[in-house]
C-alpha cells in the first residue's frame, strides 16, 4: 500500500517553524497523524534533508509542548520529513518534487507562503501532473486583499483544483474554545429562546494583542481591518449569530455562516466616521517598557496611515438580530491580549428593588477565548443579611482549562492540519463566506478612502483610541433617548 504525503510550502518561513512543524509533532507523538504520513518541506533555498530536519527540530524544541518533547518521538518524528528545494515559478522543480513524492495514496498540499504565490504553486503542481482527484490545497490567509484580488485568486486556484479540493484555512476555527461556542449554543437548551433582538442588546468581540507588528513587511499593505477583522473576527461573529444548523456537517453549518456575513449592513461614506475607529500606535510603555510608534517601527514608511487597530458598530439585518450592534474590534500593542465575546443581556424590563442598593444591571454571558478559556454568566443575587434586598453580580464561572486538567492546551493548527488531512471542510472558510467576508471589508476600506478617513492615534500600552468608548457611549445613549 502507498503511503500519503503531506507536502509544505514555505516550510522554514515564521508559521511554519512556530505553528505548524510544532503542530505536526504533537499530532505525530500522539499518534494521530495518518498511518506511514511522509512529510516534505519545500521552500526556494537549497538545503539537504538532514539540514532540513536540523532546522524543525530547532523550531519544535523551542515552540513544543515540553511534556510531549520528554517522550523521546523526536527521532522517529523526523525520520518522515524530507526536502525539496521549490522555487514557486521554476516548472522543473515541480517535476523534481513529483519524482520525490513518487507512489502515493493521497497528497495534501499546505501553502503558507504570500498570496500572490497561490497561483504559481498550482500551475507548477498541475505541470507536474500533481493535481488529480488523490490533491488537495490547503491555503493561508490572507487570500488576496480585496474582494477583487482573493476572487482573481479563486478563479485561477478553481481552474485546477475543485472547491471540494480547497481548504481556505482560518486558525480561529481551530481555537477550542471557538468550536465551543458551537456546543455553547447548540448543545444547551437554555441559550436558544433568548439569543435574539428581544432579550440581547448588545454583543461585543474583541481581540486585543500586546505585540506590534514584529517585522512582518506585510503587515503595512493589509492593516487590521484586513488582517483580523475579514476573517478571524468575522468567522466568530458568524458562529455567535448563525441560525441553529441543522447537522454538524460541512455543509449545514457554513450555509448558515454565509447567511450571517451577507446580512451585515454595508457601511457607507455616510456612516463610515460614525461607525468604525481606525488609530495607528503612537509610542508608548507597557510593563515598564518603553515601546516605538508604528511609524518607527523597522521597514514601516513614515507617512504609513495604516491602521493598526479597528472598532466596527456592525448590524446584522435580518428578524434574529434586527437593531442589535455588534461592537468588533482589535488591535496591535494594547494593554493586554485577550479575545473574548461578551453577550450584553438586556435590563430587566420593570425593577422592583428601586433603593435597595446596588440595582439590578444587565446579565452579561463573558466568553474568554484567550489567554484564559473560560465561559462565565453574571447574574444578580441577594447580598445575605437581614437588612433589605441588596443586589449584588455574581458569577457563575466555567474554567474550561480546570474542568478538562488533563487535556493538552493543543495549537489551533493541529485540528485543522488533521481535518485537511482527513478532508473534512467543516472547519475551513467556503469561497463564499470569503468572497461576502470581502465584500463587507472593501466597503468600509472604501468609505475610509472617499471620507479621508484616517486613524487615530492612540499610545502603545493603551486600551486604543478613546473614540471606541464614545462611539459606545453615543449609541447607549441614542438606544435610550
Ligand atoms: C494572524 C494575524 O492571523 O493572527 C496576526 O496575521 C495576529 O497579526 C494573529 O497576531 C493572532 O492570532 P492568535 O492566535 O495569537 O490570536
Amino acid at each position: 500500500m502507498t503511503s500519503p504525503c503531506f507536502i509544505l510550502f514555505g516550510a522554514t518561513g515564521d508559521l511554519a517553524r512556530r505553528m505548524l512543524w510544532p503542530s505536526l509533532f504533537h499530532l505525530h507523538c500522539e499518534g494521530l497523524l495518518p498511518e506511514g504520513l511522509r512529510l516534505i518541506g519545500t521552500s526556494r533555498s537549497e538545503k539537504t534533508a538532514e539540514e532540513f530536519q536540523a532546522a524543525v527540530q530547532k523550531s519544535v524544541e523551542e515552540r513544543g509542548d515540553k511534556e510531549l518533547l520528554k517522550k523521546g518521538c523526536m527521532p522517529d518524528f523526523l525520520k518522515q520529513i524530507d526536502y525539496v528545494s521549490v522555487s514557486a515559478d521554476k516548472i522543473e522543480d515541480y517535476k523534481k518534487l513529483a519524482d520525490r513524492i513518487g507512489e502515493t495514496s493521497d497528497m495534501t498540499f499546505y501553502f503558507s507562503t504570500a498570496p500572490e504565490f497561490f497561483v504559481p504553486i498550482c500551475e507548477g503542481l498541475k505541470s507536474a501532473g500533481l493535481s488529480g482527484d488523490n490533491a488537495r490545497v490547503i491555503l493561508e490567509k490572507p487570500i488576496g486583499k480585496s474582494l477583487h484580488s482573493s476572487r482573481e485568486i479563486s478563479d485561477a486556484v478553481e481552474k485546477i483544483f475543485s472547491e471540494d479540493q480547497t481548504f481556505r484555512i482560518d486558525h480561529y476555527l481551530g481555537k477550542e474554545t471557538v468550536q465551543n461556542l458551537i456546543a455553547l449554543r447548540f448543545a444547551n437548551s437554555l441559550f436558544e429562546p433568548v439569543w435574539n433582538a428581544s432579550a440581547i442588546s448588545h454583543v461585543e468581540i474583541s481581540v486585543s494583542e500586546t505585540v506590534g507588528v514584529e517585522g512582518r513587511s506585510y503587515y503595512d499593505n493589509a492593516g487590521a481591518l484586513r488582517d483580523m477583522m475579514q476573517n478571524h473576527i468575522l468567522q466568530l461573529l458568524a458562529l455567535v449569530a448563525m441560525e441553529p444548523p441543522s447537522h454538524l456537517d460541512q455543509a449545514a453549518v457554513r450555509n448558515e455562516k454565509i447567511k450571517v456575513l451577507k446580512s451585515l449592513r454595508r457601511i457607507t461614506p455616510a456612516n463610515v466616521s460614525k461607525l468604525t475607529v481606525p488609530g495607528q500606535y503612537k509610542a508608548g510603555e507597557l510593563n515598564d517598557e518603553k515601546l516605538v510608534g508604528y511609524l518607527e517601527e523597522e521597514g514601516i514608511p513614515k507617512d504609513s496611515s495604516t491602521e493598526t487597530y479597528v472598532a466596527v458598530q456592525a448590524y446584522i439585518d435580518n428578524w434574529r438580530w434586527k437593531g442589535v450592534p455588534f461592537f468588533l474590534t482589535t488591535g496591535k500593542r494594547l494593554n493586554s491580549r485577550h479575545t473574548e465575546i461578551i453577550v450584553h443581556f438586556r435590563e430587566v424590563p420593570h425593577n422592583i428593588f428601586e433603593g435597595q442598593g446596588d440595582q439590578a444591571r444587565p446579565n452579561r454571558l463573558v466568553i474568554n477565548l484567550q489567554p484564559t478559556e473560560s465561559i462565565s454568566f453574571e447574574l444578580m443575587a441577594k447580598q445575605p443579611g437581614l437588612d433589605g434586598m441588596n443586589l449584588q453580580p455574581v458569577n457563575l464561572n466555567l474554567s474550561l482549562a480546570q474542568e478538562f486538567e488533563s487535556h493538552r492546551r493543543r495549537i489551533a493548527y493541529e485540528r485543522l492540519i488533521l481535518d485537511g488531512l482527513k478532508g473534512n471542510s467543516t472547519l475551513f472558510v467556503r469561497r463564499d463566506e470569503l468572497e461576502a467576508a470581502w465584500s463587507w471589508i472593501d466597503g468600509i476600506l472604501a468609505s475610509w478612502r472617499n471620507s479621508n478617513i484616517k486613524p487615530l492615534q492612540y499610545e502603545a500600552g493603551s486600551k486604543g483610541p478613546g473614540e471606541t468608548d464614545d462611539m459606545i457611549k453615543f449609541w447607549k445613549w441614542e438606544a435610550r433617548a
